[in-house]
């Protein structure tokens, strides 16, 4: 049980791991290759521009499976925390599903943004909800500019959404909590290290992450399982 005063501030991360006991296959695991190849292969500005129809294959299929999906007790769990520690709780998910939002969170930030959203990849016009699927796509759809609409997804090599608030936050927190990720993507492998020495840091997941050694407890276990007990009875 993680006991949370009436002066603690908590981030939480979240990675795929969350996700998987959902049904959404994580990036690194054993299913976490999409028709052999890597998720940074087809996850680039330089993939997009090589065969636009290829990542719009890819984030169909993910859409898809999405779809699909259903919140998990590990998304229940912080949704019920939130609602009683309020905005003195953070969740920052590199997810980019909406099954936390399913489960009842209203404050989620997406920093590697969100699968139902698209925005044109030429003018600076907003994202917008998008749940088509386009598989195979005959042609790249297009926004009134001309220009493409992609994914509204942070690739690799792109700057992921709302660092400066996320900065902030994590200036602030006094537990850290990192759920479900493997602790090898920048920036977010490196959050921990940020409030390491000031902030109580631990990490739930069934295996230990790359980072592990920067926090200073390791829960090993699902996310479905670990969260509810773990957070179940944290007072405000
Ligand atoms: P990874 O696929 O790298 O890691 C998933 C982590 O979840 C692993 O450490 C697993 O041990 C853990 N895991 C598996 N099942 C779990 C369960 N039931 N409960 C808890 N943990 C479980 O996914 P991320 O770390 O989220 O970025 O990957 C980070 C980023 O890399 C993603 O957001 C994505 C990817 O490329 C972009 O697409 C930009």
């Amino acid at each position: 049980m993680l006991p949370v005063s009436s002066t603690d501030r908590l981030f939480i991360l979240t990675g795929a791991g969350v996700s998987a006991e959902s049904g959404i296959p994580t990036f690194r695991g054993v299913k976490g290759l999409w028709r052999n190849y890597r998720i940074e292969e087809v996850a680039s500005p330089e993939a997009w521009h090589r065969d636009p129809q290829l990542v719009w294959e890819f984030y169909s299929m993910r859409r898809r499976v999405a779809s699909a999906a259903k919140p998990n007790p590990a998304h229940f769990a912080l949704a019920t925390l939130e609602n009683s520690l309020q905005d003195r709780l953070f969740v920052c998910t590199q997810n980019v599903d909406n099954l936390q939002e399913q489960a009842g969170s209203r404050n989620v930030v997406h920093m590697h943004g969100e699968l139902f959203k698209s925005r044109c990849d030429t003018c600076g016009c907003r994202p917008f909800d998008d749940t088509n699927l386009y598989e195979p796509p005959a042609e790249i759809p297009r926004c009134e500019c001309g220009g493409r609409i992609r994914p509204h997804i942070c690739w690799f090599g792109e700057v992921p959404f709302e660092l400066d608030r996320i900065f902030l936050v994590l200036e602030r927190c006094t537990i850290f909590l990192a759920v479900g990720t493997s602790g090898v993507v920048a920036p977010a492998a490196s959050f921990v290290a940020h409030v390491a020495g000031r902030a109580r840091t631990i990490y739930v997941g069934p295996e230990r992450p790359a980072n592990a050694s920067a926090f200073t407890e390791c829960h090993l276990g699902k996310a479905g399982e670990m969260l509810p007990h773990l957070l179940g009875s944290s007072c405000a």
